[in-house]
Formats: C-alpha cells, structure tokens, sequence
C-alpha cells in the first residue's frame, strides 16, 4: 500500500481502483483499517485476495518487528511536538539571559500509548515542562519515567485485551472533559493521541476548553484522521478558533517521509521473512501472526 513520494506511510486503507484489479490468489499486505474500512475489507474477499493488514498483526514480543502501528506513532509523535513548537509564538526552554529570563513552555500530552510518550521526550527534549495524561492507570510510571508529570484527572479505565483502552462511559467522559478544562489554560502546547481502536477518538477538548486557553496557544490532534480529541479539529486542516491553533493534519509520518518508510519497509519486511521464509510464500494457519494479520 505505497502511493508514490508522500504516501509511503499513509494510514489510509489503498483505494478500491488500486485493489479491484488484483486477481483471485493475490496476497495483499499493508495498512487495510480492517476496523473502519468493512466494506473494502468485504471486497477483497469477494475477489479472492489473501489480505495481511499491517494493523492487525498481534502486538507479541515475535512481532515487534512487525509493529507498524508503533514505528509510524512513534514518527508522528515526534513531529506533532515540532509542529506545535514551530506554531506557537514561544521558546520552549528555560533561558536565562542578559535582558531576562524567558519561562519555558509548558506542554500538555493527552494519551500517552507510543506516539504520546514520543511526543514526551521529544518535548522534554526540546525544554518544555511536560504533564500527561492517560486513562490506562499503568502508564503513569512511563510518563514519570520520562520526565513529565502525571495530571491526575481522577479517570481510569481498566485495559482490554492487547494493552488497550477500553471506551469510557459518557458519564465518565463528561467528568474528564470537566476536569482537563480546568487544567487546560495553564499549557501553551497541547498534544492529542488518545485513540481507542475501531472507534470514532474520544472526545476530549470541547470547544469551550479551547476557548479558555491562551491566545498563541496550540493543539496538535493525532486523533484527527478518527475525528478528532477536539472538538474543533479539522481532519487534514490547520484551522485557528479564539486565537488557538489547531493542526489536524492527518499524515505526519509521510512529513518524515525517509525514516518513517524506512521503518515501515522493516516492518513489511520481517512480515514477509514470516510468510515467505525461503522466499515462497508459506502461510502457517497455526501460526498466531499470520492467523491475526490475515483479514480476508
Ligand atoms: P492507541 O494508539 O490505541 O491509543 C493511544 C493512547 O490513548 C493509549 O495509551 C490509550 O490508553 C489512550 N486513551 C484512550 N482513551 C483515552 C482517553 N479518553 N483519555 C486519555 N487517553 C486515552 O495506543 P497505542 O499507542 O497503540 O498502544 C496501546 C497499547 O499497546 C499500550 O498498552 C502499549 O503499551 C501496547 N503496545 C504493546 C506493544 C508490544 O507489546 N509489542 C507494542 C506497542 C504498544
């Protein structure tokens, strides 16, 4: 699912034009939103293709290689952090200097799986102050680990099968939208990645947070592509509202095209030393990475 110089890391599933000519016995591997995408998924199998989505590979210690959900988050979340300090009117260190000392910037990193805790040593790395928050309660100990604080914002949820969040009750995302607005206004940078898979990105940025913060303020939205944590996020737009930016752009790997295909080729390739060991296909119904992989 490559498409030319910018897509080599698109998230997008391949259009049906791409696929509708392969024939019966194809084998097709790539990123196929098999949880969004049903209806391409449904194709596929009527045309008999042998399809393998990228996303769907069992997050196992043998696959990490195979993780292609972690190598592009982890490329988006170090991007997202230069983004928003590239969009914001400050500094994000500490500086001390002859005509005054300039207050380092304080980022605010919502989500914290891989592209989130990225996005924490990339702006930690940058200066900023960082808080986080995620509602899975064991990843408090990362984001410490790492240097930020965690915000604790009175909100877990247990995890469900493969170290995922499970949805939250609307009474529960009610509490937590009331909670981060309080928070809110005290960061100049905002950086969103809370996903919860095969659902539309929780929402957790009303407008009426957005309007309580700092004019020259930003919010990169990783969610956009699913909808959006904020409520104001334009999926692949940079939009301003009540003097904040936010960026909903949704291809942040294809921005850091050279390493984010490099790794994404690694990621397709030790899947492919998995079902085509000696170089001719060989797929292993028992084997638990092909089995989870294969979507029609
Ligand atoms: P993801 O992209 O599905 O979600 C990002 C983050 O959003 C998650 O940490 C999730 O807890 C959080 N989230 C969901 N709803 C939220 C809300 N309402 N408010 C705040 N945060 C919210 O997650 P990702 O980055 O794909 O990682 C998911 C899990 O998979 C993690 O436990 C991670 O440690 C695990 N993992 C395991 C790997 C392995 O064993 N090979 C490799 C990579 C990840």
């Amino acid at each position: 699912a490559t498409d030319g110089i910018d897509g080599v890391a698109r998230v997008a599933p391949p259009s049906a034009d791409e696929t509708r000519s392969l024939p019966a016995g194809t084998v097709l591997v790539g990123f196929l939103a098999p949880l969004s995408d049903a209806e391409g998924v449904a194709r596929l199998q009527a045309q008999g293709v042998v399809a393998f989505a990228m996303e769907s590979i069992p997050r196992i210690t043998r696959a990490q290689s195979m993780d292609a959900l972690s190598s592009q988050a982890t490329v988006a979340g170090y991007k997202a952090v230069l983004i928003a300090a590239d969009r914001v009117p400050k500094m994000f260190p500490l500086l001390m200097t002859a005509a005054g000392t300039v207050a380092p910037a304080r980022a605010l990193v919502l989500g914290a799986g891989v592209a989130g805790l990225q996005a924490i040593a990339t702006a930690r790395r940058l200066g900023a102050v960082v808080s986080a928050f995620d509602v899975r309660p064991a990843v408090r100990e990362q984001v410490e680990s790492l240097g930020a604080s965690f915000l604790d914002l009175g909100i877990t949820v247990e995890e469900a099968e493969g170290g995922y969040a499970k949805e939250l009750t609307p009474e529960q995302q009610a509490a937590q939208q009331a909670a981060l607005e309080e928070r809110i206004p005290d960061f100049d940078v905002v950086i969103t990645t809370a996903l919860v898979p095969g659902r539309p990105a929780p929402r957790l940025i009303p407008a009426s947070s957005v309007e309580r913060m700092r004019p020259g303020s930003a919010i990169v939205d990783l969610a956009a592509e699913t909808g959006g944590n904020c409520e104001l996020t334009r999926p692949g737009e940079e939009v301003v509202a009540h003097g904040v930016t936010i960026v909903g752009l949704t291809n942040l790997p294809s921005l850091m095209a050279s390493d984010a295909s490099r790794l994404y080729a690694r990621n397709v390739q030790a899947f492919l030393e998995l079902i085509a060991p000696q170089g001719a296909l060989e797929l292993d119904w028992d084997d638990e990475i092909v089995t989870g992989a294969c979507v029609a």
